[in-house]
């Protein structure tokens, strides 16, 4: 009965209106598939060839970072605190200077710290006193590339950067492939949407991902002379702090709407470490007789690895919700609990209570040998918020500054957490996430200032 009712009814309706209404349920899904393929296959074409991506498949290491189990550190009970209770927590890399940065599960350790860690930096061109002031016509000659940082340029933050390594275990592995020869690609992102219908269309295309358009952009992670020649590539002196460094100019590179994006008006540079001319470090570092070769760092700002307690940051993130905030910047809460990722560390540990790495001088993380050479002096970089850029007006370095002024060295007033490291390396090592960490020597440090 129902068959034959529904049947009468469903050849009542005139056809035409049935196609449409077909035609019109079914477009918009045809659409989304077909721009769901295109998307698919334009990110297909984007890999870079005989690569494959580094980093994590799975969640952050650090997506528990806020359990209160990670408060509480295990003091040693001798002399070594037992390897079963303090372990790296997450790795970090940080391919360019103040980007974002990828999470290992393992990485290697070399002479200028974690592999693949701060190998590029952006610098924008500046005016140098002279230009500006009494040759006004002649700004070319005293113009000068500096390296920028998420103090100056918070959406640096923001800049999403992938390592992609050569892996003879990719599909159609070519050795020849420029991507080889280069010792692989850093892709940079960063939300941007073209104006005009292929905007709306990228728009659309991303919204399926539930992300959002973006420019996305490469360069070789280190150019081979002959690439170098080819693309133009030339050295130049870049300036980091109180250094000048010889760098690889790779600016032609870089998209004019990213300094748009990040805010600027100066020219916007990207450099790359010139490795046959790596800055020294000395200082508060053991010196080349003890290490057995001369510490060197890539665009860190002066030490190759940085190494933060866990449980320090979440001491910090107490004190700050225990003192309140004074009346003028009562508005805007402060950005509680801190992440870790905040201070861009290389290595996160657990287990040590807060402020114990302060007293580290000699470490073992899995068998690579890590010397301290000194705390972290902080800057305000930290109040940048690491996944969207929003800077605070005063936390954590308020608090950082009232309470971690610890390092008589380091100077009146500067706080300072974590600290600064160099390998005893004979080649390269190798820490995981889950090494256990042994403390070997304790003692005192003070910082020497640049
Ligand atoms: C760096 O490269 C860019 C783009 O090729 C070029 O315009 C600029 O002059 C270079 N910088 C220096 C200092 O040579
Ligand atoms: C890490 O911090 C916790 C809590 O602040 C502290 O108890 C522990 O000793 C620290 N451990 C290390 C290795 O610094």
């Amino acid at each position: 009965m129902y068959s034959t009712q529904w049947a009468q009814y469903f050849f009542t309706i005139p056809t035409i209106t049935f196609i449409l209404t077909v035609i019109a349920i079914c477009t918009p899904a045809l659409v989304a598939l077909f721009l769901y393929e295109l998307e698919e296959a334009h990110l297909r074409a984007a890999k870079p060839a005989s690569c494959r991506k580094l980093g994590l498949s799975t969640e952050s290491n650090l997506q528990n970072e806020f359990y209160p189990k990670f408060s509480e550190g295990q003091p040693p009970n001798s002399k070594e605190a037992s390897p079963a209770a303090w372990r790296v927590k997450s790795i970090w890399i940080y391919p360019v200077k103040s980007c974002r940065g990828v999470e290992l599960e393992e990485g290697t350790v070399i002479a200028t710290g974690m592999e693949y860690d701060r190998q590029f930096s952006f610098a924008q061109l500046k005016d140098g006193p002279a230009a500006t002031a009494q040759e006004p016509g002649k700004e070319g000659r005293t113009q000068k590339w500096e390296f920028i940082t998420q103090r100056q340029y918070r959406l640096l933050a923001t800049v999403k950067t992938e390592m992609w390594v050569p892996d003879k275990s990719v599909e159609r592995y070519t050795h020849h492939a420029e991507e080889v020869e280069s010792g692989g690609v850093v892709v940079l992102s960063f939300s941007y949407q073209e104006p005009g219908w292929r905007g709306i269309l990228a728009k659309l295309r991303a919204a399926l991902r539930s992300t959002v358009p973006e420019k996305r952009f490469r360069v070789p992670f280190n150019p081979s002379p002959a690439q170098i020649e080819k693309a133009g590539y030339t050295f130049e002196q870049m300036t980091i702090w109180k250094d000048t460094a010889s760098a690889l100019n790779l600016s032609v590179e870089v998209p004019p709407e990213l300094s748009t994006y990040l805010g600027m008006s100066n020219r916007l540079g990207l450099f790359r470490v010139d490795n046959s001319q790596l800055r020294e470090v000395y200082r508060n570092a053991p010196r080349k007789e003890e290490l057995g070769y001369q510490p060197v760092t890539g665009f860190q700002d002066a030490y190759p690895l940085h190494l933060l307690n866990l449980s320090s940051v979440h001491a910090l993130s107490a004190l700050i919700s225990s003192s309140p905030s004074p009346q003028s910047q009562s508005t805007i809460p402060p950005p509680l609990p801190l992440s870790a990722t905040r201070f861009r560390a290389n290595i996160i540990l657990t287990g040590p209570p807060a402020f114990a790495e302060d007293t580290f001088r000699l470490i073992h993380i899995g068998s690579t040998a890590l010397a301290v050479c000194c705390r972290t002096a902080r800057c305000k970089m930290p109040n940048v918020h690491p996944i969207t850029g929003e800077r605070h007006a005063s936390e954590p370095d308020r608090t950082l500054r009232r309470e971690r002024a610890v390092d008589r060295g380091a100077g009146k007033g500067v706080g300072c957490l974590g600290v600064q490291m160099v390998a005893m390396l004979d080649g390269r090592g190798l820490v995981r996430v889950g090494d256990g960490v042994v403390v070997k020597k304790w003692g005192k440090s003070e910082y020497i200032p640049q």
